[in-house]
Parts: structure tokens; sequence; C-alpha cells
């Protein structure tokens, strides 16, 4: 099958040719119609998990996708994630373990649409009911892929939404969410702006302030029935043929680069 992938850490992808995956015990394959790029997927190939999880190479990044199930012919959707790192979603097949958050693809959603939603969508609705009460709140990297779909499910829950792009000033809110700083100063000097504040880079000395995401079947069907009610907009920038998915990293605009299999 095509892939692509990166023949160590750090380098550039580039199309390869690999063998398909076998799925073992308690694991599905699948055949991809599409993946979506996170920053996680470059921050793995750079080797964020080298000591923390095996790998293999070449290594196929990509959480994120949609696709249909050999053998049964069910389309469904999620994160793909699994151990060891590297049979990611950019590519032609991918294995999985049956546990993973996974949920029905609805016959009548575009696979692009779907595969640009886990990651991002499933991290902006539980930052989003993080924030209880607060009525107002800061999204600071709104544009992205989290931000973009964030600040639509805060202004549904009737919050104010204050959306916080590169260059501008941050005013007093009663939470943020604070989706760029890399390092524990630069949060900091954000969080002062709400006695509420949330980063998702586990930049905080203060572990409640450290977002981490919770995968889960429901939140998947939740993100659906959004979108198919027309409550949530699925911004793609980019969609890109997996031949031609070699500058992904690259940046993306507003929303999200799909990999069109
Ligand atoms: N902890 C978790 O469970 C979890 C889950 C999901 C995501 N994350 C992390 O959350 C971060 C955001 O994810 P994402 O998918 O939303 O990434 P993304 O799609 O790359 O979006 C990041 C956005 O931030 C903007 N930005 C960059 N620097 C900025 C600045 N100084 N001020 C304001 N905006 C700025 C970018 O704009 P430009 O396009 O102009 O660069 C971009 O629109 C990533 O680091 C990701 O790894 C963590």
């Amino acid at each position: 099958m095509w892939a692509m992938a990166a023949a160590e850490f750090g380098a550039e992808l580039e199309l390869v040719e690999v063998p398909e995956p076998v799925a073992g015990p308690d694991e599905l394959k699948v055949r991809l119609l599409a993946a979506s790029v996170n920053p996680f997927d470059r921050k793995v190939v750079n080797g964020m998990l080298r000591d923390s999880a095996p790998h293999q190479f070449p290594l196929v990044p990509g959480t994120d996708g949609a696709g249909v199930v050999e053998g049964s012919g069910e389309r469904i959707f999620g994160t793909f994630f699994r151990r060891p790192v590297g049979g990611g979603t950019y590519a032609e097949y991918v294995t999985v373990p049956a546990t993973n958050p996974l949920a029905p693809l609805p016959e009548d959603m575009d696979p692009a649409v779907a595969a640009a939603l886990p990651t991002a969508g499933m991290t902006a609705l539980q930052l989003v009911e993080s924030l209880g009460a607060a009525r107002s709140v800061l999204i600071v990297g709104a544009s992205g892929g989290v931000g973009s779909f964030a600040v639509q499910i805060a202004r549904a829950a009737g919050k104010r939404v204050i959306p916080v792009g590169r260059g501008d000033s941050l005013v007093e809110a009663d939470a943020l969410i604070d989706l760029v700083s890399a390092d524990r100063s630069s949060f900091e000097a954000n969080a002062r702006y709400a006695p509420l504040a949330f980063n998702t880079n586990y930049v905080s000395s203060d572990p409640a302030q450290n977002f981490g995401l919770k995968g889960s079947r429901e939140a998947l069907v939740r993100l659906t029935s959004l979108v198919q009610a027309g409550d949530l907009e699925v911004p793609i920038s980019r969609r890109l043929p997996l031949r031609g998915a070699v500058d992904v990293f690259a940046g993306h605009g507003p929303g999200k680069t799909v990999i069109v299999m």
C-alpha cells in the first residue's frame, strides 16, 4: 500500500510503498477514505514519544481518520492511535484496536469532514465543558483546528467568545483557553487575564490547568450530531491527495488540513 512516512525521526515525509498492515486479535483493519492532520502528528515525527513508546519505521504519522472496516464494510471514523507508533492514518490501510474511540461514519457525511473531527473536535467539546458557568472566554489560537471548533461550541453554549489571533491583545474574561503557549511563562502571562485557565501543551505547574483529551465514542457521536444538525461547521482549508501530501505540516490557514486517499 501507499503511505506518507518519515524514514527516521525528524525526516521529511515522503511517499513510500509499505506492506499492508495485518490486524491482530481484537483489532480492525480499515481501508481509509480520509485522514486529518494534527500538530501531534508532527510532534510524533519529531520524536516526542521516542522515550515513552516503541516506534516502527518508516514512521507513518496520523491519528485521525475515516474509512471502511475490511470484512464488515462498516463505515467508521475516530482516533486510530496505537502502539507501536508509526502505523498511522496517512496511508491506504490502518489497523486499530477495536477499543479505540471509534464511531459510525454516517452515510451522508463526507469522510473528509468526519476525519477532521476527532482530536480537534473532542478537545474543543471537552475544553468548553470544563468552563462550567464562565460567561466569557478568551481563545488563543482561535483560527486553528481546535480553536475553530471551540469558538463555535462555546458560542452555542451561550458564552461570549473573544478570539485571540497573532498580535492581538488580551482582555480580561472569565476563562482562557490557550492553544498556543509552548512554555510556562507565556501561559502564565496569558492566564493573568482570566481566573479559570487551560492550556493544551502541558506547560502549567498546576496540573488542573493542563488539558488532556479523553477520547470517547460518545463524544464522536455528539460531534456528528452537531454537524448533521447544522450546528457545527467543519472548516477544511486544505484537501490534499495522499500522493501529494508531502508538505502537510506547512500550515493550513483557518481550520484543518485533510488528506483524501
Ligand atoms: N493536550 C491535548 O489533549 C491536546 C489535544 C489537541 C491539541 N493539542 C495541542 O493544542 C495545540 C493546538 O492544536 P490545533 O489542532 O488547534 O493546532 P493548529 O490547527 O495548528 O492551530 C493553532 C492555531 O494557533 C495559531 N497561532 C499560532 N501562534 C499564535 C499566536 N502567537 N497567537 C495567536 N494564535 C497563534 C495558528 O495560526 P497560524 O495558522 O497563523 O499559525 C493556528 O491557527 C497544539 O499544540 C496541539 O498539539 C493538545
